[in-house]
């Protein structure tokens, strides 16, 4: 089965972006792990990454036309601001698991409501890389 990894703006720089916050892996560190560990589930991986809202939109639709099992979605910080993403979320029978590398209710005000966690069928946050991990358990389960 195929899992969509879909990651949104900034998390390109991961790595070198705020590291006492999102921690030292980059974006192909987090990429190789969870390759390994969907070897050992059975599962494929199809990850990407774009600063470009309807990107990721596009990328929803995408999901559910090849029949992926699951997306794992780090909205970066679209999670907070995009309706198009939440309806987008809405609009395909593909599950979504809403993931963070930190945990937005520790932190600014701004973080704290989700429209992306309005839609998604659950949420793994402030585990670092081990979010997704857990996530792509937790898909691997659907
Ligand atoms: C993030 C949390 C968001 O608030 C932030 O805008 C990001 C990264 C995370 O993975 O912790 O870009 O999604």
């Amino acid at each position: 089965d195929l899992i969509y990894v879909l990651n949104g703006p900034n998390l390109n720089l991961l790595g070198t972006r705020e590291p006492a916050i999102y921690g030292a892996d980059t974006l192909d560190d987090i990429a190789g792990m969870l390759e390994d560990r969907a070897r050992d589930l059975d599962l494929e991986i199809d990850l990407r990454q774009s600063n470009h809202e309807g990107h990721l939109v596009d990328w929803l639709h995408e999901a559910q036309a090849r029949g992926a099992k699951a997306v794992l979605l780090n909205a970066g910080a679209f999670t907070h601001t995009s309706i198009a993403l939440h309806d987008a979320i809405k609009a395909i029978r593909t599950p979504v698991i809403e993931v963070h590398l930190s945990n937005p209710h520790t932190r600014e005000d701004f973080r704290h409501v989700s429209f992306v966690g309005r839609a998604a069928k659950g949420t793994v946050a402030g585990f670092g890389a081990t979010s997704y991990m857990l996530a792509l358990d937790a898909a691997a389960r659907f």
